[in-house]
């Protein structure tokens, strides 16, 4: 990949913010003058990623990972600098020169990519057929039918694929769109003569968008025109898997819903794309779905970017309501999401109870009768054993009190278990007991999970960050601020002062020579000056420590002192090592000299001042 003009990398850096773009990975909340985040790098619990607005820079307190804004992209994607820096570009909407992006070719992400331009072309067509052609008038109506209006259509930019199978191919060859793509779009089949036909017909057609709102595959659902053409056709028939498109990355509408799950900090997770669609339709936008599979690991991870709360609310049939139990058993160990569930009536789909009971009742619904994970799985157990029978109700009853086990508070587990006792009427005393075995139990396989993966039963601790030492602590408030303060740099100068470390003295090398070229001090930019990543840390923990707001001269002259002091100490410890030496080899001449010198070095030791 050709390389970017530094111009290009600085007005980019200059034009974005780094807590926007890395709030759209990382749940951001603002604490003093800069945010704070669980970091997406290391396992943690609690926040020790901050992100520093004014430094434009991110660093964690716990891993040690840290940067400018490229470098946060470069490491949470994967991506080389300089895909890293179209990728902030798209991110921020910033605009570029598309000489550039065509550059970016290799990450098949870019607005230009071959595969993106086939798609939105197709999205183009389809929706066209669709609402200003004959051909799509039955399959209008029937959408209008089912409650879904004209802006919603024009929202989701839903379209409809003809029943004969040879308009894509045509619509691209005369825009001149390159056909050595066109196969593995994934919009065609081959056929054996190695034509092309297209691979959706007569279907309504869902585009479907990653994350960044781009094109990428479709969902169709079969229309039937009328009931002669009646074919054995599956109800959704999705694009196959390809370059641009993993289903299990995935989640249909994330694009458009982003904004409103980081506001409202809840995710509504639906079954179908229609369900999606009717709740966007009444005002509800922070619903997505998954492709017609469960979630999956990536797009858990996705979803704890945005929120901290997820809410299923799948069909009201067996199926949905599977399909959550599932989900609330996968999502309470592999992700620290606050869960909740809705069970909807009469077997219903979200879709459908809408058109029934109108988007108010939904709302309404939805905000008033979620279920916490422990109450959903209660009643849904109960579907699942014949509790009439004595026997079962026992079973049940245990199986429920294990369940107990996953509520956090102890305040919830107490009146869960006062309702079990009067719902099931047993003395609330022995289910107190039972409970407290099973609690028991788990603790001891949570023990022993443990000793498994760490032989001798220590959970590995991060590395321990090295304490600094005093010289170090002083070397570095230098180096801060001569970051905001001049007369730092000067005065040091002047002095002929110079730092007893050797990556303290390099850095301030080239922090001098950046400040005599920049007019000011700017982290991120300094960032991609430094060259070498040990040097970049450096600097990073530097600018990310807590160091008071000014500096005075009395301060400069402490800092001055602990260097001098210790640059002596360096000078007096050298000598003595050559005095061994020398007594060592009998060199009675060089001895006195050095023992001299020591004396020397001693007396101008004691009269720093
Ligand atoms: N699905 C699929 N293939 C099918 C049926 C369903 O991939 N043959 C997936 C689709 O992603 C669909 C989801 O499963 O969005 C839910 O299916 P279903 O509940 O049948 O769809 P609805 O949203 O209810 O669709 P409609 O209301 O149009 O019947
Ligand atoms: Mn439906």
């Amino acid at each position: 990949m050709a390389k970017i003009p530094s111009n290009v990398i600085d007005s980019i850096r200059e034009q974005s913010n780094i807590v926007d773009v890395i709030g759209q990975y990382v749940q951001l909340k603002k604490s003093g003058k800069n945010y704070l985040g669980l970091c997406p790098f290391h396992n943690e619990k609690t926040p020790s990623f901050s992100v520093a607005e004014d430094k434009q820079i991110f660093h964690c307190f716990g891993c040690g990972k840290g940067g400018n804004v490229f470098r946060f992209i470069e490491e949470i994607e994967h991506i080389p600098f300089s895909e890293a820096v179209l990728k902030v570009a798209d991110l921020e909407q910033i605009p570029i020169d598309n000489a550039l992006r065509q550059i970016n070719h290799e990450t098949g992400e870019s607005s230009s990519s071959p595969a993106i331009q086939l798609h939105e072309k197709a999205v183009q067509f389809y929706h066209h057929i669709l609402v200003n052609t004959e051909v799509g008038q039955g399959a209008l109506d029937y959408l209008h039918q089912r409650g879904v209006t004209e802006d919603t259509i024009e929202e989701f930019q839903i379209g409809f694929a003809p029943p004969q199978r040879t308009f894509l191919e045509r619509i691209f060859r005369n825009e001149s769109l390159p056909a050595e793509s066109f196969l593995e779009s994934g919009l065609f089949i081959e056929k054996d003569d190695h034509s092309l036909i297209d691979r959706f017909y007569q279907r309504i057609m869902f585009p479907i968008r990653n994350s960044q709102g781009k094109t990428i595959a479709f969902s169709g659902r079969w229309f039937e025109m009328d009931s002669e053409d009646q074919e054995d056709q599956p109800k959704y028939l999705n694009s196959p898997e390809t370059n641009l498109f993993n289903k299990r990355e995935v989640l249909f509408n994330l694009d458009k819903a982003k904004s409103t799950i980081r506001k409202e900090g809840t995710i509504i997770l639906f079954e179908g794309f229609m369900d999606v669609i009717a709740a966007w339709q009444v005002g509800v936008q922070n619903g997505v779905a998954s492709m017609g599979t469960s979630l999956t690991e990536q797009q858990i991870q996705q979803i704890e970017r945005l929120s901290q709360k997820l809410l299923f609310c799948y069909d009201g049939d067996n199926a949905g309501q599977n399909a959550t139990f599932r989900g609330i058993e996968l999502l309470r160990e592999h992700s620290r999401l606050k869960l909740s569930a809705m069970r909807l009536p009469e077997k219903l789909d979200p879709d459908e109870y809408i058109r029934k009971y109108g988007g108010d009742a939904f709302v309404q619904v939805l905000n008033h009768q979620q279920l916490t994970p422990f109450l959903f799985t209660m009643d849904y157990l109960a579907t699942q054993f014949h509790l009439e029978n004595e026997q079962e109700k026992l079973a049940y009853l245990e199986q429920i009190l294990k369940e107990l086990n996953y509520v956090d508070s102890v305040l919830e587990q107490d009146s869960y278990l006062t309702k079990i006792a009067m719902q099931f009427d047993v003395q609330r005393e022995a289910l107190v007991q039972q409970f407290q075995v099973f609690k028991r139990e788990q603790r001891r396989k949570l023990v022993q999970a443990k000793n498994k993966n760490s032989p001798n039963g220590i959970v590995p601790l991060m590395p321990l960050k090295q304490k600094k030492t005093q010289l170090q602590k002083a070397e570095e408030i230098l180096l801060y601020r001569m970051t905001t303060d001049t007369s730092y740099r000067v005065k040091f100068k002047q002095q002929e002062g110079v730092f007893p470390e050797e990556q303290y003295q390099e850095l301030f090398v080239l922090l001098d020579t950046y400040l005599d070229v920049e007019e000011s001090f700017d982290y991120a930019k300094f960032l991609d000056f430094l060259q070498e990543e040990a040097l970049k840390e450096l600097m990073i923990a530097i600018g990310s420590a807590n160091h008071s707001a000014e500096g005075s001269d009395q301060e400069f002259h402490d800092l001055m002192k602990q260097l001098k002091i210790y640059t002596y100490q360096q000078k007096i410890h050298q000598k003595q090592h050559e005095l061994q030496q020398a007594s060592q080899v009998g060199d009675g001449e060089l001895q006195v000299t050095l023992a001299m010198e020591i004396v020397n070095l001693t007396r101008r030791l004691k009269n720093i001042d």
